[in-house]
């Protein structure tokens, strides 16, 4: 079994379509064993409860360096003993020694088709403000390992998504979350669970099934 630990900020509908399609066998081989949010009043909290799922708050706020959040956080963390730490709209930035502890071990949602739009500065609805204000014509989500770096780590699954005339920021998110992210991000759950994924010299591979 898969043990992974879901990392939140906001609404949690990534973490959401985790949750379902462990349910629904469409991701096998894992156990949820915590949600973490930086932000004590993220619905995606309360999506936690609500499926008895251990969940806790711990926010940079209620520390006086970013030092000493660093270490409790990934104290925390060590405690869930996970062997994936899944980022599903998690807008803090990751530890550089939490990045080299679990090394290839976490992964993360972004809401655009990397390289394009991303890095600092690009989350959440600023990502789809930026793509309809520069005028592409497909943008979709990422999911790709987290390294040192913003965005920068290698790419495990991409799709593509449509941008349609009239699209505001708001409803193109939507259109991203609902085609890309809530079915790339259990897939790539999925994938990792099944040991279908290899990392090496900085990319990522999916073995093919050899019947
Ligand atoms: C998602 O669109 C996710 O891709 C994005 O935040 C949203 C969280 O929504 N993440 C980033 O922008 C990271 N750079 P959710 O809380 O409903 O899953």
């Amino acid at each position: 079994m898969l043990r992974i630990v879901v990392l939140v900020s906001g609404g949690g509908t990534n973490l959401q379509a985790v949750i379902d399609a462990v349910d629904a066998g469409r991701i096998t081989n894992t156990e949820i064993v915590g949600v973490i949010s930086n932000n004590k009043s993220a619905y995606a909290l309360t999506r936690a409860k609500r499926h008895k799922i251990p969940s806790k708050c711990i926010s940079p706020k209620d520390f006086e360096t970013r030092e000493e959040f660093n270490r409790v956080f990934l104290e925390k963390i060590r405690e869930l003993h996970p062997d994936l730490i899944v980022l599903a709209g998690f807008l803090v930035v990751i530890p550089e020694s939490m990045v080299q502890e679990y090394r290839n071990r976490i992964i993360n949602i972004h809401p655009s088709l990397i390289p394009s739009f991303c890095g600092t500065g690009y989350y959440g609805l600023k990502v789809h403000e930026a793509a309809l204000a520069r005028g592409v014509k497909l943008t979709g989500a990422t999911v790709h390992f987290v390294d040192e770096g913003t965005d920068t780590g290698p790419i495990l699954l991409q799709k593509a998504v449509e941008v349609k005339e009239g699209d505001t920021p708001e409803i193109l998110q939507r259109r991203v979350m609902e085609e890309a992210e809530w079915k790339i991000l259990p897939q790539a759950i999925d994938l990792i669970a099944n040991g279908k994924v290899r990392v090496a010299n900085g990319a990522a591979m999916i073995e093919k099934e050899i019947n």
